[in-house]
Protein backbone atom coordinates (compact mmCIF):
# COMPACT_ATOMS: atom_id res chain seq x y z
CA UNK A 1 0.00 0.00 0.00
CA UNK A 2 0.94 2.86 -1.13
CA UNK A 3 -0.22 6.73 0.99
CA UNK A 4 -0.94 8.76 -2.64
CA UNK A 5 -2.48 5.40 -3.96
CA UNK A 6 -4.68 4.79 -1.16
CA UNK A 7 -6.01 8.14 -0.72
CA UNK A 8 -6.53 8.42 -4.88
CA UNK A 9 -4.66 11.66 -4.21
CA UNK A 10 -4.15 11.81 -8.11
CA UNK A 11 -7.95 11.96 -9.27
CA UNK A 12 -8.50 14.06 -6.11
CA UNK A 13 -5.15 16.59 -6.23
CA UNK A 14 -5.86 16.64 -9.90
CA UNK A 15 -9.58 17.87 -9.51
CA UNK A 16 -9.07 21.78 -9.14
CA UNK A 17 -9.56 23.39 -12.77
CA UNK A 18 -10.50 26.99 -12.06
CA UNK A 19 -12.10 28.21 -15.38
CA UNK A 20 -10.46 31.41 -15.43
CA UNK A 21 -6.87 29.68 -15.78
CA UNK A 22 -8.16 28.78 -19.00
CA UNK A 23 -7.77 31.31 -22.34
CA UNK A 24 -9.31 33.34 -23.28
CA UNK A 25 -9.82 34.61 -19.64
CA UNK A 26 -7.25 36.23 -16.93
CA UNK A 27 -6.26 33.70 -14.32
CA UNK A 28 -8.18 35.07 -10.63
CA UNK A 29 -5.76 33.82 -8.38
CA UNK A 30 -8.68 33.52 -5.77
CA UNK A 31 -10.65 30.74 -7.52
CA UNK A 32 -8.29 28.37 -6.50
CA UNK A 33 -9.44 28.66 -3.07
CA UNK A 34 -13.03 29.04 -3.55
CA UNK A 35 -13.25 25.50 -5.59
CA UNK A 36 -10.90 24.06 -2.66
CA UNK A 37 -13.53 25.02 -0.20
CA UNK A 38 -16.49 24.01 -1.89
CA UNK A 39 -14.70 20.51 -2.23
CA UNK A 40 -13.42 20.40 1.32
CA UNK A 41 -17.20 20.62 1.99
CA UNK A 42 -18.55 18.54 -0.33
CA UNK A 43 -15.96 15.62 1.09
CA UNK A 44 -17.24 16.07 4.94
CA UNK A 45 -21.19 16.25 3.65
CA UNK A 46 -19.96 12.64 2.13
CA UNK A 47 -18.67 11.84 6.16
CA UNK A 48 -22.00 13.22 7.43
CA UNK A 49 -23.67 11.24 5.29
CA UNK A 50 -22.23 7.64 6.19
CA UNK A 51 -22.68 8.87 9.60
CA UNK A 52 -26.29 9.46 9.41
CA UNK A 53 -26.86 6.25 7.42
CA UNK A 54 -25.57 4.39 10.32
CA UNK A 55 -27.57 6.06 12.78
CA UNK A 56 -30.79 6.05 10.33
CA UNK A 57 -29.79 2.51 10.26
CA UNK A 58 -29.85 1.52 13.87
CA UNK A 59 -33.31 3.78 13.79
CA UNK A 60 -35.22 1.26 11.21
CA UNK A 61 -35.49 -1.41 13.41
CA UNK A 62 -38.54 -1.69 15.44
CA UNK A 63 -37.19 -2.40 18.96
CA UNK A 64 -33.96 -1.05 20.10
CA UNK A 65 -32.39 -2.50 22.90
CA UNK A 66 -30.69 -0.03 25.43
CA UNK A 67 -28.45 -3.08 26.23
CA UNK A 68 -27.23 -3.01 23.02
CA UNK A 69 -24.30 -0.92 21.60
CA UNK A 70 -26.50 0.68 19.15
CA UNK A 71 -27.94 3.67 21.37
CA UNK A 72 -24.55 4.56 22.27
CA UNK A 73 -23.09 4.44 19.11
CA UNK A 74 -25.65 6.28 17.67
CA UNK A 75 -24.52 9.06 20.34
CA UNK A 76 -21.37 8.64 19.67
CA UNK A 77 -21.55 9.29 15.40
CA UNK A 78 -24.52 12.08 16.40
CA UNK A 79 -21.66 14.04 18.21
CA UNK A 80 -19.26 13.34 15.42
CA UNK A 81 -21.45 15.25 13.06
CA UNK A 82 -21.32 17.99 14.91
CA UNK A 83 -18.15 18.39 15.19
CA UNK A 84 -17.60 18.51 12.00
CA UNK A 85 -20.21 20.73 11.21
CA UNK A 86 -18.27 23.01 13.66
CA UNK A 87 -15.39 22.74 10.99
CA UNK A 88 -17.44 23.60 8.23
CA UNK A 89 -18.84 26.46 10.14
CA UNK A 90 -15.22 27.61 10.63
CA UNK A 91 -14.56 27.26 7.36
CA UNK A 92 -16.31 30.13 5.78
CA UNK A 93 -13.63 32.38 7.39
CA UNK A 94 -11.08 30.99 5.02
CA UNK A 95 -13.14 31.85 2.33
CA UNK A 96 -13.72 35.62 3.94
CA UNK A 97 -10.26 36.09 3.32
CA UNK A 98 -11.61 36.54 -0.52
CA UNK A 99 -12.32 40.00 -0.99
CA UNK A 100 -15.76 41.42 -3.25
CA UNK A 101 -13.94 42.12 -5.47
CA UNK A 102 -11.19 39.33 -5.67
CA UNK A 103 -14.05 37.20 -6.33
CA UNK A 104 -15.87 39.69 -9.15
CA UNK A 105 -13.10 38.57 -11.20
CA UNK A 106 -14.58 35.14 -11.94
CA UNK A 107 -17.84 35.01 -10.22
CA UNK A 108 -19.97 35.74 -14.00
CA UNK A 109 -17.67 32.75 -14.98
CA UNK A 110 -19.69 30.28 -12.62
CA UNK A 111 -23.23 31.30 -14.12
CA UNK A 112 -25.83 29.49 -13.22
CA UNK A 113 -24.00 27.03 -11.03
CA UNK A 114 -24.76 27.97 -7.09
CA UNK A 115 -23.53 25.61 -4.08
CA UNK A 116 -27.66 25.98 -3.95
CA UNK A 117 -27.16 22.83 -6.31
CA UNK A 118 -25.31 20.69 -4.00
CA UNK A 119 -27.07 17.45 -4.06
CA UNK A 120 -24.95 16.46 -0.77
CA UNK A 121 -26.44 19.25 1.47
CA UNK A 122 -29.88 18.61 -0.07
CA UNK A 123 -29.76 15.20 0.98
CA UNK A 124 -28.61 15.86 4.42
CA UNK A 125 -31.18 18.27 5.13
CA UNK A 126 -33.93 15.52 3.53
CA UNK A 127 -32.29 12.56 5.96
CA UNK A 128 -32.57 14.94 9.18
CA UNK A 129 -36.11 15.65 8.21
CA UNK A 130 -36.72 19.27 6.52
CA UNK A 131 -40.26 18.70 4.85
CA UNK A 132 -40.86 20.06 1.93
CA UNK A 133 -43.93 22.28 2.83
CA UNK A 134 -41.49 24.14 5.53
CA UNK A 135 -38.72 25.64 3.41
CA UNK A 136 -39.16 29.16 2.78
CA UNK A 137 -40.15 29.17 -1.04
CA UNK A 138 -39.97 25.61 -2.07
CA UNK A 139 -40.48 26.40 -5.78
CA UNK A 140 -37.13 28.24 -5.72
CA UNK A 141 -34.84 24.69 -4.66
CA UNK A 142 -37.24 22.07 -6.13
CA UNK A 143 -36.65 23.13 -10.14
CA UNK A 144 -34.52 21.68 -13.01
CA UNK A 145 -34.69 24.87 -15.31
CA UNK A 146 -31.66 27.59 -15.21
CA UNK A 147 -29.66 27.58 -11.79
CA UNK A 148 -31.96 24.58 -11.10
CA UNK A 149 -30.89 20.63 -10.18
CA UNK A 150 -29.80 18.52 -13.21
CA UNK A 151 -32.30 15.35 -13.93
CA UNK A 152 -30.25 12.91 -11.93
CA UNK A 153 -29.88 14.77 -8.85
CA UNK A 154 -33.73 16.16 -8.69
CA UNK A 155 -34.87 12.42 -8.43
CA UNK A 156 -31.98 11.51 -6.40
CA UNK A 157 -33.33 13.91 -3.94
CA UNK A 158 -36.94 13.59 -4.85
CA UNK A 159 -36.33 9.76 -3.89
CA UNK A 160 -34.63 10.16 -0.29
CA UNK A 161 -37.28 13.09 0.47
CA UNK A 162 -40.02 10.21 0.22
CA UNK A 163 -38.07 7.63 2.43
CA UNK A 164 -38.54 8.11 5.95
CA UNK A 165 -36.71 11.00 7.71
CA UNK A 166 -34.46 10.63 10.89
CA UNK A 167 -37.02 13.08 12.71
CA UNK A 168 -39.51 10.63 11.74
CA UNK A 169 -37.73 7.61 13.01
CA UNK A 170 -36.88 8.94 16.09
CA UNK A 171 -40.59 10.46 16.87
CA UNK A 172 -41.96 6.23 16.20
CA UNK A 173 -38.84 5.59 18.76
CA UNK A 174 -40.28 7.72 21.19
CA UNK A 175 -43.44 6.91 20.36
CA UNK A 176 -42.72 3.38 21.68
CA UNK A 177 -41.15 4.37 25.04
CA UNK A 178 -43.45 2.56 27.58
CA UNK A 179 -42.68 4.19 30.66
CA UNK A 180 -46.43 5.87 30.92
CA UNK A 181 -47.94 1.90 30.76
CA UNK A 182 -50.19 1.10 33.96
CA UNK A 183 -47.93 -1.62 35.43
CA UNK A 184 -45.31 0.83 36.14
CA UNK A 185 -47.68 3.57 37.99
CA UNK A 186 -49.92 1.13 39.96
CA UNK A 187 -48.30 2.36 43.34
CA UNK A 188 -48.14 6.06 42.55
CA UNK A 189 -49.78 8.32 44.89
CA UNK A 190 -51.40 11.10 42.48
CA UNK A 191 -51.84 14.39 44.17
CA UNK A 192 -54.35 15.74 41.55
CA UNK A 193 -56.92 13.52 38.89
CA UNK A 194 -56.46 12.13 35.65
CA UNK A 195 -59.03 14.61 34.16
CA UNK A 196 -57.84 16.86 31.71
CA UNK A 197 -54.25 14.40 30.24
CA UNK A 198 -55.88 10.73 31.12
CA UNK A 199 -52.67 10.10 33.55
CA UNK A 200 -51.73 10.94 36.88
CA UNK A 201 -48.41 11.79 36.28
CA UNK A 202 -48.95 14.26 33.63
CA UNK A 203 -52.19 15.54 35.49
CA UNK A 204 -49.28 16.15 38.84
CA UNK A 205 -46.64 17.76 36.26
CA UNK A 206 -49.92 20.25 34.37
CA UNK A 207 -50.52 21.46 37.59
CA UNK A 208 -46.89 22.20 38.99
CA UNK A 209 -46.38 23.56 35.27
CA UNK A 210 -49.29 26.06 35.74
CA UNK A 211 -48.02 27.21 39.58
CA UNK A 212 -44.52 27.85 37.87
CA UNK A 213 -46.07 30.37 35.50
CA UNK A 214 -45.95 33.88 36.47
CA UNK A 215 -48.76 36.33 35.14
CA UNK A 216 -47.67 37.09 32.12
CA UNK A 217 -46.47 33.46 31.04
CA UNK A 218 -50.26 32.29 31.69
CA UNK A 219 -51.51 31.08 28.19
CA UNK A 220 -48.45 28.75 28.07
CA UNK A 221 -50.94 26.30 30.10
CA UNK A 222 -52.70 25.94 26.77
CA UNK A 223 -49.51 25.51 24.41
CA UNK A 224 -48.63 23.07 27.03
CA UNK A 225 -52.03 21.16 26.28
CA UNK A 226 -51.89 21.65 22.29
CA UNK A 227 -48.22 20.61 22.70
CA UNK A 228 -48.57 17.40 24.53
CA UNK A 229 -52.61 16.35 24.66
CA UNK A 230 -53.45 17.69 21.42
CA UNK A 231 -56.14 20.12 22.80
CA UNK A 232 -55.91 23.24 20.64
CA UNK A 233 -57.25 26.58 22.28
CA UNK A 234 -59.66 27.89 19.78
CA UNK A 235 -58.18 31.58 19.62
CA UNK A 236 -55.25 29.51 17.76
CA UNK A 237 -54.84 30.01 14.41
CA UNK A 238 -53.49 27.17 12.38
CA UNK A 239 -50.13 28.94 12.31
CA UNK A 240 -49.89 29.49 16.07
CA UNK A 241 -50.37 25.86 16.41
CA UNK A 242 -47.50 25.58 13.82
CA UNK A 243 -44.87 27.03 15.80
CA UNK A 244 -46.00 25.27 19.07
CA UNK A 245 -45.73 21.73 17.46
CA UNK A 246 -45.08 20.98 13.74
CA UNK A 247 -43.19 17.76 13.38
CA UNK A 248 -43.47 15.45 16.15
CA UNK A 249 -46.39 13.87 18.04
CA UNK A 250 -48.14 14.53 21.65
CA UNK A 251 -47.21 10.97 22.64
CA UNK A 252 -43.45 11.94 21.60
CA UNK A 253 -43.09 14.59 22.59
CA UNK A 254 -44.62 13.31 26.25
CA UNK A 255 -42.05 10.80 26.13
CA UNK A 256 -38.76 13.15 25.31
CA UNK A 257 -39.82 15.69 27.97
CA UNK A 258 -39.87 12.95 30.44
CA UNK A 259 -36.59 12.00 29.35
CA UNK A 260 -35.08 15.57 29.41
CA UNK A 261 -36.57 15.79 33.21
CA UNK A 262 -35.51 12.11 34.29
CA UNK A 263 -31.83 12.38 32.01
CA UNK A 264 -29.62 11.51 35.26
CA UNK A 265 -31.57 7.59 35.18
CA UNK A 266 -29.60 5.30 33.61
CA UNK A 267 -31.92 4.58 30.84
CA UNK A 268 -32.34 7.27 29.83
CA UNK A 269 -28.55 9.40 29.91
CA UNK A 270 -27.69 7.80 26.69
CA UNK A 271 -31.35 9.16 25.26
CA UNK A 272 -31.07 12.24 26.39
CA UNK A 273 -28.01 12.72 24.81
CA UNK A 274 -29.47 12.04 21.30
CA UNK A 275 -32.05 14.57 21.60
CA UNK A 276 -29.53 17.01 22.74
CA UNK A 277 -27.23 15.95 20.04
CA UNK A 278 -30.24 16.26 17.51
CA UNK A 279 -30.99 20.21 18.81
CA UNK A 280 -26.81 21.11 18.47
CA UNK A 281 -27.39 19.34 14.74
CA UNK A 282 -29.81 21.93 13.98
CA UNK A 283 -28.27 24.85 16.09
CA UNK A 284 -24.67 23.85 14.19
CA UNK A 285 -26.35 24.10 10.54
CA UNK A 286 -28.18 27.39 11.16
CA UNK A 287 -25.05 28.69 12.42
CA UNK A 288 -23.54 27.49 9.21
CA UNK A 289 -26.61 29.69 7.26
CA UNK A 290 -25.88 32.34 9.26
CA UNK A 291 -22.31 32.45 8.22
CA UNK A 292 -22.93 31.93 4.78
CA UNK A 293 -25.40 34.34 4.60
CA UNK A 294 -23.46 37.43 6.42
CA UNK A 295 -20.85 36.28 3.87
CA UNK A 296 -22.86 36.11 0.55
CA UNK A 297 -24.15 39.78 1.85
CA UNK A 298 -20.82 41.68 1.80
CA UNK A 299 -19.47 39.27 -1.36
CA UNK A 300 -22.23 40.39 -4.08
CA UNK A 301 -24.42 42.63 -1.50
CA UNK A 302 -27.75 42.57 -3.02
CA UNK A 303 -26.86 41.21 -6.34
CA UNK A 304 -29.05 37.70 -7.30
CA UNK A 305 -27.28 34.39 -6.65
CA UNK A 306 -25.56 32.66 -9.60
CA UNK A 307 -28.45 30.04 -8.37
CA UNK A 308 -31.09 32.38 -9.77
CA UNK A 309 -32.74 33.20 -6.44
CA UNK A 310 -32.88 36.69 -4.76
CA UNK A 311 -29.49 35.94 -3.19
CA UNK A 312 -28.81 36.87 0.36
CA UNK A 313 -32.76 37.62 0.78
CA UNK A 314 -33.27 33.89 0.18
CA UNK A 315 -30.66 33.24 2.46
CA UNK A 316 -31.94 35.18 5.27
CA UNK A 317 -35.85 33.32 4.62
CA UNK A 318 -34.25 30.20 4.89
CA UNK A 319 -32.56 30.95 8.18
CA UNK A 320 -35.15 31.95 9.78
CA UNK A 321 -37.32 29.19 8.68
CA UNK A 322 -35.00 25.84 8.33
CA UNK A 323 -35.24 24.53 11.69
CA UNK A 324 -35.62 21.24 11.95
CA UNK A 325 -35.73 19.67 15.55
CA UNK A 326 -37.72 23.12 16.66
CA UNK A 327 -40.38 20.96 18.68
CA UNK A 328 -37.49 19.57 20.57
CA UNK A 329 -35.72 22.65 21.17
CA UNK A 330 -39.17 23.98 22.43
CA UNK A 331 -39.78 21.66 24.99
CA UNK A 332 -37.69 24.03 27.87
CA UNK A 333 -40.54 26.12 28.02
CA UNK A 334 -42.41 23.34 29.49
CA UNK A 335 -39.37 22.56 32.03
CA UNK A 336 -40.27 22.91 35.71
CA UNK A 337 -37.14 22.97 38.47
CA UNK A 338 -35.39 19.53 39.62
CA UNK A 339 -36.61 19.83 43.34
CA UNK A 340 -40.62 20.72 41.82
CA UNK A 341 -40.45 16.70 39.79
CA UNK A 342 -43.32 14.35 41.03
CA UNK A 343 -41.24 11.80 42.79
CA UNK A 344 -41.43 8.36 40.45
CA UNK A 345 -42.86 4.85 41.80
CA UNK A 346 -40.45 2.31 42.58
CA UNK A 347 -41.82 0.00 40.11
CA UNK A 348 -40.47 2.52 37.01
CA UNK A 349 -37.23 3.29 39.06
CA UNK A 350 -36.37 0.07 38.92
CA UNK A 351 -36.67 0.24 35.21
CA UNK A 352 -34.89 3.02 34.64
CA UNK A 353 -31.62 2.10 36.96
CA UNK A 354 -28.96 -0.15 36.21
CA UNK A 355 -29.08 -3.51 37.53
CA UNK A 356 -27.35 -4.33 40.84
CA UNK A 357 -25.80 -7.31 41.52
C1 LIG B 1 -18.13 33.47 -2.42
C2 LIG B 1 -18.72 32.53 -1.76
C3 LIG B 1 -20.18 32.22 -1.86
C4 LIG B 1 -21.20 32.98 -2.34
C5 LIG B 1 -21.14 34.40 -2.91
C6 LIG B 1 -22.40 32.20 -2.24
C7 LIG B 1 -23.65 32.63 -2.63
C8 LIG B 1 -24.81 31.92 -2.49
C9 LIG B 1 -26.11 32.40 -2.87
C10 LIG B 1 -26.42 33.76 -3.47
C11 LIG B 1 -26.99 31.40 -2.62
C12 LIG B 1 -28.49 31.42 -2.90
C13 LIG B 1 -28.74 30.62 -4.14
C14 LIG B 1 -28.34 31.35 -5.40
O1 LIG B 1 -29.16 32.11 -5.94
O2 LIG B 1 -27.21 31.12 -5.88
C15 LIG B 1 -26.25 30.30 -2.05
C16 LIG B 1 -26.80 29.12 -1.63
C17 LIG B 1 -26.06 28.08 -1.10
N1 LIG B 1 -24.71 28.02 -0.98
FE1 LIG B 1 -23.40 29.53 -1.26
N2 LIG B 1 -22.11 31.00 -1.67
C18 LIG B 1 -20.75 30.97 -1.43
C19 LIG B 1 -20.04 29.92 -0.87
C20 LIG B 1 -20.54 28.71 -0.52
C21 LIG B 1 -19.80 27.60 0.00
C22 LIG B 1 -18.30 27.56 0.31
C23 LIG B 1 -20.69 26.59 0.18
C24 LIG B 1 -20.31 25.21 0.67
C25 LIG B 1 -20.77 24.12 0.14
C26 LIG B 1 -21.99 27.06 -0.23
C27 LIG B 1 -23.15 26.31 -0.19
C28 LIG B 1 -24.40 26.79 -0.45
C29 LIG B 1 -25.61 26.05 -0.20
C30 LIG B 1 -25.72 24.64 0.38
C31 LIG B 1 -26.66 26.87 -0.60
C32 LIG B 1 -28.14 26.57 -0.47
C33 LIG B 1 -28.62 27.12 0.87
C34 LIG B 1 -30.09 26.91 1.16
O3 LIG B 1 -30.90 26.67 0.24
O4 LIG B 1 -30.47 27.02 2.34
N3 LIG B 1 -21.88 28.35 -0.63
N4 LIG B 1 -24.92 30.65 -1.98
Amino acid sequence: MYYGDYLQLDTILNSQHPVSFSAPHTPAHDEMLFIVIHQAYELWFKQVLFELDYVMEVFTKDRISDNSEDLNLVRHRLSRVIKILELLNQQVNILDTMTPLDFLAFRNLLTPSSGFQSKQFRLIEARLGLEMNKRHQHDYYKRVNEGGFNAEDYNAINSTEKQESLLQQVNNWLERMPFFEERFWLAYKPVTGTEATGHSFWEDYRRVYQQSLTERERSKIQDFEYVFFEKAAEAYSPEQLGMLRSSFSSKALRAALFIMLYRDFPVFQTSYQILDSLIEIDHALSNWRHKHFIMVRRMIGMRVGTGNTTGSGYLEGALSKHYIYRDLAGLSTYLIERRNLPALPAELIKHLSFTVF
